[in-house]
């Protein structure tokens, strides 16, 4: 009798600690949503505000930025995490969506922006058809990246090359107008921004 009892009480204690789990768990699945299901132009400020990684800047919207450095700095690659934040240029970024926002990309969500010292327009979004001021579309080069770097080019990740050298990509990291000031330019790098504005009229 008293065996019975005892297991007795052990089922409804597993049974309880069951019913206790499921709740937290329908929870859970509500939080993981991700903040980047609601970015607007407002989402995005100064590049330089982000944190550096060798030669680009990541942030994470869903507050895990260590995560999004650690990929970032690995030198095997990995899977960045939902919420991670990627800009080379003040004028694009990509940003990891949660999963099933697009198997093609990764769930890699594509941007291109206008930036003023006013702020962020975002002046193109979404997957597969997105395309850059170069009339280059951001998938056909970043899918070339070995598997590894989950769509990352750097410098030697096997992507074709952009037509925008260092010192450009430091000029425009250092004028982003939306971070007030700029830092001073080498002569190198003001050239290269020279070149660049008439490269692409200025847009
Ligand atoms: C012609 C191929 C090409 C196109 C088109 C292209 N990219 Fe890239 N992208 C690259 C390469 C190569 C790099 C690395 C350049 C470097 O580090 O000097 C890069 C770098 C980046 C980075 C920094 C992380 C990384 O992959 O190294 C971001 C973010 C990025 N591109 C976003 C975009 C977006 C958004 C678009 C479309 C609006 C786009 N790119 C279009 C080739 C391309």
């Amino acid at each position: 009798m008293a065996i019975m009892v005892r297991s007795t009480a052990i089922s409804l204690a597993l049974a309880l600690s069951l019913g206790a789990c499921a709740k937290p768990t329908e929870q859970e699945a509500e939080a993981v949503v991700s903040a980047t299901e609601n970015m607007t132009a407002a989402s995005f400020g100064c590049i330089r505000d982000l944190t550096q990684v060798d030669r680009f800047f990541v942030g994470n919207i869903d507050g895990d930025l260590q995560a999004t450095v650690a990929v970032a700095s690995s030198e095997d690659g990995g899977i960045f995490p939902v919420g991670s934040v990627v800009q080379l240029v003040p004028g694009e970024a990509m940003v990891k969506r949660a999963e099933g926002f697009n198997a093609d990309t990764k769930d890699w969500e594509f941007f291109e922006f206008d930036v003023s010292p006013e702020g962020t327009a975002i002046r193109n979004r979404g997957h597969v058809d997105v395309v850059n001021r170069f009339d280059g579309n951001c998938l056909e080069c970043h899918a070339k990246a070995d598997e590894r770097f989950d769509m990352i080019c750097s410098t030697d990740h096997g992507c074709d090359p952009i037509p925008i050298n260092d010192a450009m990509i430091r000029a425009l990291q250092k004028t982003d107008p939306r971070c007030g000031a700029p830092l001073e330019l080498t002569t190198e790098e003001s050239e290269g921004l020279a070149a660049l504005i008439a490269a692409t009229g200025g847009s």
